[in-house]
């Protein structure tokens, strides 16, 4: 079977809509014919400051929530990233392979750091993605569900392991970014040209689906749209707009076309309505089923030893294979 692995970061109380639409819900279905390994980025969280003791908790409540989503313990290696720290032996290096100017071109590093941090950003937030291609190339993973954010990412990556193969013999497998074009960015619903994101959305723009479903619901309708009032797919001129049907389109799994043709006649409130009661539903499912695995407990931490396990076994034996291949000298 071809790999595939997925991590989130646990960078807050719940995920949000876009982690959900973009990338977790895509995650369920590959976990059928694939080897899978979906797991939590806690070593990637810490490139920002973080409370240790709330860092925790937000490791178990994101990996209750990929569970929650849809994500089978029973079909899927899940895991925590610093339960396996080989991936921390990778990455250095990988570190040793890639340009500071190539590392430096990261649009992300830019963004983040330009906003507020500046200077004082972190090195771990330079090397971030250096991480990142050690996380997916340790397991050999063939595809990588994300979202369109993650794009120059995995074109690091692919370099990454193109050039290490040609240096030292083939090695890696030269993996394929798997980014769903209908859902890859869902928009900040208070901003919709934006994304919405753990770091930049105001509260008014992010859904969280672990949040009370009234606050969502309340959110949802006070999204952003235009003058107009007609109810059209147009990305460039009703951003707004579009994002809504985007969004509802992914949960009913209507067609957009469908969906415009259904609200002929309708207005935004409408729109906002369906909307609504469908983030609802999806939500509060995802909700019970999140906050159950968290008050519980031990069957999570369970899921979590075994999964540590099963990657570890295969990481340790990428690592042992990269260290002879540089001329590392055997213990
Ligand atoms: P993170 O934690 O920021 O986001 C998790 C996943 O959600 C996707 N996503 C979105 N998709 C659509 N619309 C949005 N508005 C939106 N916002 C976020 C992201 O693209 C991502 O797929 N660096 C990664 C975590 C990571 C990783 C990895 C991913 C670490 N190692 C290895 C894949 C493979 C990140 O910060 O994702």
């Amino acid at each position: 079977k071809p790999r595939v692995l997925s991590l989130v970061q646990p960078t807050a109380a719940s995920l949000h809509l876009g982690n959900y639409l973009g990338a977790l819900r895509q995650w369920v279905p590959l976990q059928d014919d694939h080897d899978a390994f979906y797991g939590v980025a806690d070593l990637h969280a810490l490139t920002v400051e973080q409370d240790p003791k709330e860092l925790r908790q937000r490791t178990l409540r994101s990996a209750a929530q990929l569970i929650a989503a849809g994500v089978d313990p029973e079909k899927s290696t899940i895991f925590i990233q610093s339960h396996v720290p080989e991936h921390t032996q990778l990455s250095w290096i990988l570190g040793c392979l890639t340009g500071f100017g190539q590392a430096n071109r990261m649009t992300q590093f830019k963004d983040k750091s330009a906003r507020g941090l500046g200077d004082q950003a972190s090195v771990g937030l330079f090397t971030y993605p250096i991480l990142m291609a050690a996380d997916i190339l340790i397991y050999k993973a063939d595809r990588v569900p994300v979202g369109e954010d993650q794009r120059q990412h995995l074109e690091l990556t692919r370099d990454l392991a193109s050039r290490f193969n040609h240096r030292y013999g083939r090695t890696f497998v030269v993996p394929e970014p798997h980014i769903v074009a209908s859902v890859g960015r869902i928009g900040d619903l208070a901003d919709p040209v934006g994304k919405m994101s753990k770091s930049s959305s105001s509260p008014a723009g992010i859904i969280e689906l672990l949040d009370e479903p009234k606050i969502n619901i309340k959110k949802i309708k006070s999204a952003v749209t235009d003058s107009e009032r007609e109810i059209r797919y147009d990305l460039e001129a009703k951003p707004g707009v579009a994002n809504l049907l985007t969004i509802l389109s992914a949960l009913t799994g209507t067609p957009i076309d469908a969906l415009v043709e259904s609200f002929r006649g309708l207005g935004y409130g409408d729109l906002k309505g369906a909307v609504a009661d469908v983030v609802g539903e999806v939500g509060g499912a995802y909700r019970e089923r999140a906050l159950g695995l968290i008050e519980e407990g031990t069957e999570l931490e369970g899921i979590l030893a075994a999964g540590a396990e099963r990657a570890r076994s295969i990481a340790a034996a990428t690592v042992a294979e990269v260290y002879d291949k540089v001329g590392l000298l055997p213990r």
